[in-house]
């Protein structure tokens, strides 16, 4: 397989992390290139749930490398947390697990001032995970950042932690007007003794990643959340505070554009999602309780209920663009078992006129009524299904549809199930 990067083409919990553990074992590094601990990767394997929220699944698979690349913006608490984890499930991370030591860190007073914008903005509020990730983000860009290079020297550390603790302060106590608890001493010592735990894994990790390409291994490009989360592309200001798209991986790995010659879309069969903002196709009817029932569509890093609804073409041609996709893998198709009908929305009304395309603006966006193809749905259980030939005409006929709708780009793969065993291989590539 060539390099390749994987993208969420709908508001993320698009199963990539399946597709993900499906292609790492055509890969040897895996790299996460943005976001930070708002993802939630569930893998399972041998009914054993994984749940990542930074490092990347395709540890799991022995003998793969995997990196916490620049663009991710890292809460060190919880990487050690998930290596943790994996220790207690016999898993060694030893040599194989890197941070960019350009990597920006996530720090205590960056969640205290997101959980304080949040209760600030009232109804207009983004519905965050609540994980610091849009802070962190903002003082990056102002360039008064903390990164995980600066823990090789404890002194400098301490400065700019001080300087960001004192500027979160004054932005939670007099821009939010909140209470701002914490302190400052506990949480520098909580680091100090965490500190020689993480240094080793600290690298400059797009030299390793150049050596290796150049050595012949194959890189994938774990994309997280989706891309109509993406700060510049998505339903802003509904989005989470990094590029989600595939051009990312470039920025927030540290390789040319050259070193990604494949982009797999990760489209699940449905639409989900958490937080605020505008989703047309959303089911808050019977239906949409049971897409979220049966599909389990729970956020697995806030627990908060994702909201459901229709399959939605016009999005992922969109996402197509954006990103170059030139595979999709069609995520979590069991769930649309037992409907007797299911809608596949082909083109927006706005204002009355019909388009194919998406709206230029969020407001635009919130008026927008799906047009709908209604095709018939499928009784059987499809999730022990082996082969395309065993599932049932009309699901054929609805992968069709979706590939139609979509500029003809085939599935890779076809998943109808969360184990790694259920999943169909459309072909090879
Ligand atoms: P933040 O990334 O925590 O700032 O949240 C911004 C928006 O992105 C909110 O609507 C979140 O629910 C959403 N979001 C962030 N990460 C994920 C994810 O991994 N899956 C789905 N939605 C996410």
């Amino acid at each position: 397989m060539p390099n390749a990067v994987i993208v969420g083409t709908q508001w993320g919990d698009e199963g990539k992390a399946k597709v993900i553990d499906y292609l790492t074992e055509k890969s040897d590094v895996i790299i996460r290139f943005q976001g930070g601990s708002n993802a939630g990767h569930t893998v399972i394997v041998d009914g054993h749930k994984f749940v990542f929220h930074l490092v990347p699944s395709g540890i799991i698979t022995p003998g793969k490398v995997c990196i916490v690349g620049n663009g991710v913006v890292v809460d060190m608490e919880q990487f050690l947390k998930e290596v943790d984890d994996l220790m207690e499930s016999g898993i060694s991370v030893e040599g194989r697990l890197m941070i960019s030591n350009l990597a920006h860190l996530v720090l205590p007073y960056h969640k205290a001032i997101d959980q304080a914008s949040e209760s600030s903005r009232g109804e207009s509020r983004i519905g965050t995970t609540g994980r610091g990730i849009g802070p962190a983000y903002a003082d990056k860009v102002s360039r008064i950042g903390v990164r995980a290079g600066d823990l090789y020297e404890w002194d400098i550390f301490c400065e700019k932690f001080k300087a960001g603790f004192a500027s979160a302060k004054q932005k939670v106590e007099l821009l939010h007007n909140a209470p701002f608890d914490l302190n400052e001493e506990e949480i520098l010592e909580r680091y100090s003794k965490i500190r020689e735990r993480l240094l080793p894994f600290i690298k400059d990790t797009s030299y390793y990643i150049f050596d290796a390409e150049r050595a012949g291994k194959k890189l994938l490009f774990e994309g997280a959340q989706g891309t109509f989360l993406d700060v510049d592309h998505g339903t802003y200001p509904y989005v989470t505070s990094s590029n989600t798209i595939s051009g990312s991986a470039c920025t927030g790995a540290g390789v040319g554009p050259l070193s990604i010659n494949h982009c797999i879309g990760i489209v699940k069969a449905y639409t989900t999602r958490v937080g605020n903002g505008p989703f047309p196709t959303e089911l808050t009817d019977s239906t949409g309780d049971m897409l979220r029932d049966v599909g389990k569509e729970f956020g697995s890093t806030t627990g908060r209920p994702r909201r459901c609804g229709w399959f939605d073409a016009v999005m992922v041609r969109k996402a197509i663009q954006l990103n170059g996709i030139s595979r999709l893998a069609l995520t979590k198709l069991d769930v649309l078992s037992g409907l007797s009908e299911i809608k596949v929305c082909t083109h927006y009304e706005i204002d009355g006129w019909r388009t194919d395309q998406f709206p230029p603006n969020t407001q635009q966006y919130e008026r927008v009524t799906p047009v709908y193809n209604i095709i018939p749905g499928w009784k059987r259980d499809i999730s022990g299904c082996k082969k395309f030939s065993d599932l049932p005409s009309e699901a054929v006929n609805y992968i069709k549809q979706i590939r139609e709708l979509c500029y003809g780009i085939p599935a890779l793969i076809v998943s109808v199930g969360p184990e790694r065993s259920q999943t169909i291989e459309v072909d090879g590539i």
